[in-house]
């Protein structure tokens, strides 16, 4: 049964974002994903302090210096098979919360650790705004996810004008996953 970490964030426990995560999340238990499932907002989470005057112990020794949840999840995320990345769409970008626990990650893992180069991953940007954005967020997510080496085998956008038929497609999107995990990923890259 592969690990999948499914990795969210918005301030809405039962907003657009929670009902995106909740519909790919039931598609990965149907398929028999092992699934734990993190959210940012609820963990406490400092944002980098760029230390030691720009890179502190991240790309000596892999760890931050901050004492919070960081490494915790650090380590579900470096211990699971399948990543899903979910953002409630911000000013264009993922929310505030996501991007503290990003920076720290990319700092430790793309320099130092390497535990998650070559992960292949799901993006979902959920925009309950004016819908703009939602590509530009997924853009980024993807920037960072290459820095770490990871690859992105979806990038799904959610928006409030497509909500009524991208909702239901994403418990399929789940199962697809979590089939794909198990049988392995005919991507070149
Ligand atoms: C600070 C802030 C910035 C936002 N920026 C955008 C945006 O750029 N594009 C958009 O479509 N919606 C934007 N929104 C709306 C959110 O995407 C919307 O709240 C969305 O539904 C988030 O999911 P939720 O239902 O889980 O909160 C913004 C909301 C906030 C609070």
């Amino acid at each position: 049964m592969k690990k999948v970490a499914v990795i969210w964030s918005s301030p809405n426990a039962d907003g657009l974002t929670a009902t995106a995560k909740n519909q790919f999340v039931k598609g990965l238990i149907g398929a028999g994903a092992d699934v734990e499932e993190i959210h940012l907002n609820k963990k406490v989470l400092e944002h980098c302090k760029a230390c030691g005057n720009g890179w502190g112990t991240c790309n000596k020794n892999g760890t931050c210096l901050i004492q919070d949840d960081f490494e915790d999840i650090y380590k579900v995320i470096a211990d699971a098979d399948g990543i899903v990345w979910i953002s409630a769409v911000y000013w264009s970008d993922m929310t505030e919360c996501f991007k503290a626990f990003f920076d720290r990650l990319r700092r430790c893992d793309a320099t130092r650790n390497h535990f998650l180069a070559d992960k292949r991953c799901v993006l979902m940007a959920c925009a309950g705004g004016t819908g703009r954005g939602s590509l530009e967020c997924l853009t980024q997510l993807e920037r960072g996810l290459n820095h770490m080496g990871m690859r992105v085998y979806d990038r799904i956008s959610v928006v409030r004008y497509n909500k009524d038929y991208i909702l239901p497609a994403l418990e399929s999107a789940g199962a697809t996953y979590a089939k794909t995990l198990d049988a392995g990923f005919d991507m070149y890259y």
